[in-house]
């Protein structure tokens, strides 16, 4: 699995690289500069976890609940085989960013949240508030935690994000519509700028974190009973009792989203 975050990288690299015409005397000091705003960086990797929510949540949860696949609150329990909800996927991410040497902070809030300890307060309720009104992202920097923050409108993408939170037992909204703001994700970094390195870094520590929370999935389904096990490789839910390997997974997350990062990353060059 390292190869395919290390082919990410190589890749990110060589587009880096191949931009030509950086003289000589400034490509020493490229990656050390710092080219890109605290801002900017976070809208990237926001970006990247736009299109890897809505796939998990679109192609495996939504098309692997027709096949009569299970997503569950308590999937990692040794009774229950079922798959991660689409918010516990994005936890699990949050959770192998924090075990790595990156400062990058992701947390995802709301002001009707299914739990109550994914409720907004203070300064990140306000501006949520504006949030719902225009879809437009927050930027602040929180003074006490000493972070730049930024927060993202998280929309109800798919089918699967209304009929599943309309009807939870501990919903306190049962109302939610596609299109409809359900949350936020709230961003965090320490420093207002950034170096190419210290970018890819952040790109890469997301990447990373989308491969251990599916592994861990998949890790689980290799103990479901013999009769309910999906094949593992190249197809998807869609097609069947299928899931998609690690490396599958990420190439569409790739192809769907990579392209507009590196654009940017070069064009600000
Ligand atoms: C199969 C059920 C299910 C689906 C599908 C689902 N969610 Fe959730 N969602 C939950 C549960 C349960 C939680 C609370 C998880 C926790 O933190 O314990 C949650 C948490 C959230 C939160 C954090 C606030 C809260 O309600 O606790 C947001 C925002 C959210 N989901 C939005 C979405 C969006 C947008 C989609 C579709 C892209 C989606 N959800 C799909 C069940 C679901």
């Amino acid at each position: 699995m390292k190869n395919v975050i290390n082919i990410m990288l190589v890749a990110f690299a060589l587009v880096l690289n191949s931009c030509g015409g950086v003289p000589e005397e400034k490509s020493e000091t490229v990656g050390s500069e710092n080219v890109f705003s605290v801002e900017e960086v976070l809208e990237m990797v926001a970006k990247e976890n736009d299109v890897t929510r809505t796939l998990y949540t679109k192609a495996i949860v939504g098309k692997g609940k027709l096949q009569g696949m299970k997503f569950d609150e308590d999937w990692r329990k040794d009774n229950v085989e079922a798959g991660p909800l689409p918010a516990l996927f994005l936890r699990g991410v949050a959770t192998s960013i924090r075990k790595s040497p990156v400062p990058l902070g992701l947390y995802l809030g709301s002001d009707f949240p299914v739990n109550a300890a994914n409720k907004f307060e203070g300064k990140q309720a306000d501006l949520f508030k504006q949030i719902k009104k225009d879809q437009k992202p927050q930027f602040f920097y929180d003074e006490e935690q000493k972070l730049h923050t930024a927060m993202f409108a998280d929309l109800a993408s798919a089918d699967a994000c209304v009929t599943c939170h309309n009807n939870h037992p501990q919903t306190t909204k049962s109302d939610w519509k596609l299109g409809d703001v359900m949350g936020a994700t709230t961003w965090q970094y320490p420093k207002d700028s950034l170096s190419y390195k210290e970018t890819v870094e952040v790109l890469s520590s997301y990447a990373k974190g989308t491969v251990d929370i599916y592994m861990e999935y998949l890790d689980e389904v290799a103990a479901f009973k013999e009769s309910e096990k999906p094949e593992i490789g190249n197809k998807w839910p869609e097609e069947g009792n299928y899931l998609p390997s690690a490396e599958v997974f990420l190439d569409s997350v790739k192809k769907l989203s990579s392209y507009e990062t590196m654009k940017h990353l070069v064009v600000a060059k």
